[in-house]
């Protein structure tokens, strides 16, 4: 049964019906999520030979130290390390001890004394079709001019700035004047509202906030800085906000406080020297979602990181020096800060960055941008792909897609329908799919196939083997290896360059999260198989975290929002599967006495958690019941009730133990039927 099958139910129209006919159809059907394992072989498009990946990776487990100092003269340092890693404060691992160099010198004035100099960073594109190409040398003159206006403004190695920009250019310049100046900054996904942006600017405190006045997304105008001006009444390190004018709305700026971008940097003939980092100085924050309600502030170095995403980048990709790179995701996520920004700056390519939804005006934006600016590599996700499939084969029919030569995927699993059409349709059978798997947590690529080191065969839907330096192991609950073919837990052996050098203000955390269940090995959460021929599969979450258009978002950040409303007393939210996000967000919600549920309610909600939460963590469906299914120690069963909800229980419940014991489980589901027969 092919993966979009088993994702598509009936649109029932309440949830009493919907649960009657899962329980029906699980009846008729028992059937699993299967995935299909066909090999398909692009040896014959690719140069290279599997014997180098093999070899490489065998080197960088057995001999990590040469490995390592041989890859990390990828960048240009200003003092060598003395020694390649220290794992002396595991699981704090140290990379290039010692080590000193500068970021934006590395991603910019390195390449502005070589031939690329006049070479395009950047071929920025705006959903409105305007467009602009940043050489090199334009790149570094606004970086300095914007490094200079931050030091204007009093900030020092060691301070820290938010960022809150949409995909415009002034985005990465920020980025790389704070790296430039030691400042570490945490961007902030412009389609977060301005409670998230609030606790994000608050945890790491955050002295100055960059801003526009607005972004263009889909046709509509987002007012950005009123959403700053409402996080920054919450959180009180800020003392500048300093706004970028972009789409020219009309806004408040707070004499004393706001600055015009425009106005700071007025002066673009400065030069500010970069300081030298050490290699495990802080280079960024990320926020990113985790089980319980407050995001995770993953904090990522200057120097292993560095390493990591450039190789990553060429291993994974082989990008020749006259590409085009295309990584079409945003900015405020992991893949944009290391794949659209310091990785390809890192190696000296050129980009295309577009502002706007890929389906907009027409379906065929994406294919349209292909073949007007001659993109060579792309990169999206699974999302994205299904999206752009069900329009059909008619919008890349009508454009020539022939200069693409490799194709990427992130975030999420990607289906064998969506591969093969991204394989078929997109690429016309020439283009190898590289399904690269990683986290904000990793940095960059942990698993996926090598196009530079020869990857041999694909198998659709599964992201090949691991990059170099990187040891996976598949275990079971009690932390011992599971038998080829089998699911079981991933977690990595060996620490690598690109992993985060911890949690922001929460060690423990850290610890916790990701080197408590299985001591000495990292673990994230994720699901995988190894089959007999040595490939990794990713099989999805097993924890309260959702993917949801490939956003990373968890189950409890919805329910704290939820229940913050005074109308509702409990909130347990869950994901079903969906065509093309995915996963859906799913909320049942108990009412507070006195209040009564409805479509008014549902809109109340839904408009409450857009604005202060932001668009992406709106459920899709909210329903309203009388109780929901519970452990003896309170854990809200959200397994069961997905379960029970997509049709899955009564049938193997096996895998819904970890939380509750069978008797419990059987008692939910006998209330949620009694729920359904009210
Ligand atoms: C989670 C990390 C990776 C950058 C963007 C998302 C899932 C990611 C894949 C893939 C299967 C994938 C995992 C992972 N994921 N890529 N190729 N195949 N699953 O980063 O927001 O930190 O999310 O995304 O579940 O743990 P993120």
């Amino acid at each position: 049964m092919l993966y979009e099958e088993s994702m598509s139910g009936g649109q029932a129209h309440t949830t009493f019906e919907k649960l009657k006919i899962c329980f029906l159809l699980t009846y008729l059907f028992m059937t699993e999520t299967d995935r299909e394992y066909i090999s398909l072989p692009v040896d014959e498009y690719v140069s290279h030979h599997r014997g180098r990946y093999e070899s490489l990776h065998r080197k960088s487990i057995e001999d990590a130290d040469e490995f390592w100092n041989e890859h990390a003269s990828i960048l240009e340092w200003y003092s060598k390390w003395d020694r390649v890693l220290d794992d002396t404060k595991a699981p704090f691992f140290r990379w290039f001890i010692n080590g000193k160099l500068n970021v934006s010198y590395n991603a910019l004035d390195r390449h502005v004394k070589s031939h690329r100099r006049n070479k395009a960073a950047f071929i920025w594109v705006a959903e409105s079709g305007a467009e602009k190409i940043v050489t090199y040398h334009g790149l570094l003159k606004r970086v300095n001019a914007f490094a200079k206006a931050l030091l204007d403004a009093g900030l020092k190695k060691g301070d820290r700035i938010a960022i809150y920009l949409p995909m415009i250019i002034e985005a990465p310049v920020v980025m790389l004047a704070a790296a430039r100046i030691g400042v570490a900054f945490t961007l902030v996904f412009s389609g977060f509202g301005s409670n998230s942006l609030a606790e994000r600017i608050s945890d790491c405190g955050a002295k100055v906030v960059v801003t526009a006045d607005g972004a263009n997304r889909g046709g509509k105008l987002i007012e950005l800085k009123k959403i700053v001006d409402d996080a920054v009444e919450q959180a009180t390190t800020v003392e500048e906000v300093i706004v970028v004018k972009n789409t020219g709305n009309k806004v408040e700026m707070v004499e004393g406080r706001d600055y015009w971008y425009h106005e700071v940097t007025k002066d673009q003939n400065v030069f500010v020297e970069p300081e030298k980092m050490d290699s495990n100085d802080p280079l960024y924050i990320l926020y990113t979602s985790g089980t319980t309600g407050k995001p995770k502030g993953v904090v990522h170095g200057n120097g292993g990181y560095s390493v990591w995403i450039s190789n990553t980048l060429k291993w994974a990709f082989n990008p020749q020096e006259d590409d085009r790179w295309w990584c079409a995701a945003d900015i405020g996520w992991v893949t944009g800060h290391s794949y659209i920004v310091f990785a390809p700056l890192l190696l000296g390519l050129t980009s295309i960055m577009y502002e706007g939804a890929i389906n907009y005006p027409e379906p065929d934006r994406m294919w349209e941008i292909i073949e007007k600016y001659g993109v060579n590599l792309l990169y999206t996700s699974p999302t994205a792909i299904r999206m752009l499939m069900r329009y059909g084969d008619a919008y890349p029919g009508k454009h020539d897609l022939s200069s693409l030569r490799v194709l990427g995927t992130v975030g999420e699993p990607i289906n064998p329908a969506a591969w093969h059409w991204y394989f078929r349709t997109i690429g016309k059978s020439k283009c190898p799919i590289v399904d690269t798997y990683w986290q904000t947590e990793t940095g960059g690529f942990i698993i996926s196939p090598a196009v530079d080191l020869g990857i041999g065969s694909l198998k659709p839907g599964s992201a090949t083997f691991p990059m170099p330096g990187i040891d996976p192991v598949i275990l079971d609950e009690e932390g011992k290896e599971v038998p080829v073919g089998q699911k079981g837990f991933i977690a990595v052996r060996k620490p690598w360059p690109g992993l985060m050098l911890g949690l922001n203000n929460d060690p423990e955390r850290y610890k916790a999260v990701y080197f408590s269940k299985y001591p000495g090995k990292y673990f994230n959460g994720d699901y995988a198989m190894k089959d007999s021929d040595g490939y990794y599969w990713l099989l999805g979450r097993s924890d309260e975290v959702m993917k949801v258009s490939g956003h990373r978002i968890g189950t409890i950040e919805i329910e704290d929002a939820l229940v913050s409303f005074k109308e509702i007393a409990e909130a347990a939210v869950f994901s079903k599967p969906d065509v093309v996000k995915g996963e859906a967000i799913v909320a049942f919600v108990i009412t507070r006495q006195g209040f009564s549920p409805g479509k008014e309610m549902t809109e109340k909600l839904k408009k409450g958690i857009r604005e202060t939460m932001g668009p992406i963590l709106v459920p899709d469906e909210i329903h309203y019941v009388g109780s929901v299914p519970k452990t003896r120690s309170g854990k809200i069963m959200r397994r069961v009730l997905k379960a029970v909800y997509t049709g899955q229980v009564p049938g193997d419940i096996s895998t819904l133990e970890n939380e509750a014991s069978v008797d419990e489980i059987k008692e939910a589901i006998e209330s949620l039927r009694a729920q359904t027969k009210r």
